[in-house]
């Protein structure tokens, strides 16, 4: 049996202008999402969590063991899922467990484990999911963990990580990968806020496009969200949090105007605000999470509970994919 874990991801600045190749930053998350594996002869398909894997329900699933398992006779696996990530709710569950999905197989194979590799599939992979448009913003957080930042063009001041490509009909999008140390104070704090509203991502991401297909116009929207990332890495990379959180809330206006939050984000945004930096919206929106940048994280959990949402506060950097030891409880009879 293998097991590997990869973690969630919050969006700090650019989502959605991101699909369209605008720069963008998010940070791993606390929340991991784990996959074991284990080679099961008696059976003759593929299990996940006691029942037949249906893969038309697992698409990301389906493409990445085609992937990984080129060969026509695929050996029976039964596949583990469990993990803290909340799915449909802004905060990468779906990446993270392609990603840690990968690595689990790698490993299975006898592969070396690459996070690489395994954001390079796990983005093809979120990308066959949600319809052929997906940036690799969630996926190559998830790998690498820490702060990872996409641009149109190679930053020469961030540790550049790589590159990746995606053809959507017959436009081809391209973002340089870079992971980068973010010197946040000691006393600034993230928190992020569930309202419990699952969205889904390809219909929040189908829904920008359609606006600005009938209103081509609106594409300006998507260029301000990327003026306010840059201002907004420059201003992490400066430790100027004040900036920061300035260019989150502008960065939740003009997502708000694109019309991907929601009744229940606005409230949570409405009651942290006071007591925070800056607040926004993170992820796909139409329900999922917001998150807030604050001094005052106590208070700011509280205000955003008071207004029925479940908050907490996440800590910087954890660390991206990787292989878990097993434990006498994981080879023990099921
Ligand atoms: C989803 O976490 C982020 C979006 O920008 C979609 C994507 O980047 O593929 C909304």
């Amino acid at each position: 049996m293998v097991k590997a874990s990869a973690p969630g991801k919050c969006i700090l600045f650019g989502e959605h202008a991101v699909v369209y190749g605008q720069p963008a930053v998010a940070c791993s998350i606390n929340q991991r999402m784990v996959v074991e594996l284990e080679e099961e002869k008696k059976f003759d398909s593929w299990r996940l969590d006691g029942a037949i894997l249906n893969f038309s329900k697992h698409p990301h699933i389906d493409f990445l063991k085609d992937q990984l398992w080129p060969e026509n006779v695929k050996p029976p696996l039964k596949i583990r899922i469990r993990g803290t990530v909340p799915a449909a709710s802004g905060l990468g569950s779906s990446a993270a467990l392609s990603v840690a999905l990968v690595a689990a197989l790698q490993q299975l194979r006898d592969e070396d484990i690459d996070a690489g590799i395994a954001g390079l599939l796990s983005h093809q992979a979120e990308a066959f999911a949600q319809g052929g448009r997906a940036s690799p913003i969630d996926t190559a957080t998830s790998a690498s963990g820490g702060f990872v930042v996409l641009s149109d063009t190679v930053n020469e001041t961030l540790d550049h990580i790589g590159e990746r490509s995606l053809q959507y009909q017959d436009e081809i999008t391209t973002w340089q990968l870079h992971s980068f140390i973010a010197d946040i104070p000691d006393d600034t704090f993230l928190v992020i806020g569930n309202t419990g509203v699952h969205a889904s991502t390809s219909k929040q991401v189908a829904k920008v496009a359609s606006l600005l297909e009938k209103q081509p116009e609106r594409h300006v929207e998507i260029e301000a969200i990327g003026s306010i990332a840059r201002r907004g890495i420059e201003a992490l990379r400066a430790g100027d949090m004040e900036s920061v959180g300035k260019a989150m809330t502008e960065n939740h206006i003009v997502l708000r105007s694109l019309g991907v939050s929601s009744p229940e984000l606005e409230k949570l945004i409405k009651a942290a605000a006071p007591s925070s930096l800056g607040v926004k919206l993170t992820g796909s929106g139409g329900g999922g999470c917001m998150i807030a940048l604050t001094k005052n994280p106590e208070q700011t959990v509280g205000a955003i509970e008071m207004e029925g949402g479940r908050a907490f506060i996440s800590p910087f950097n954890s660390p991206g994919v990787r292989i878990e030891t097993l434990s006498s409880q994981d080879s023990g009879p099921q």
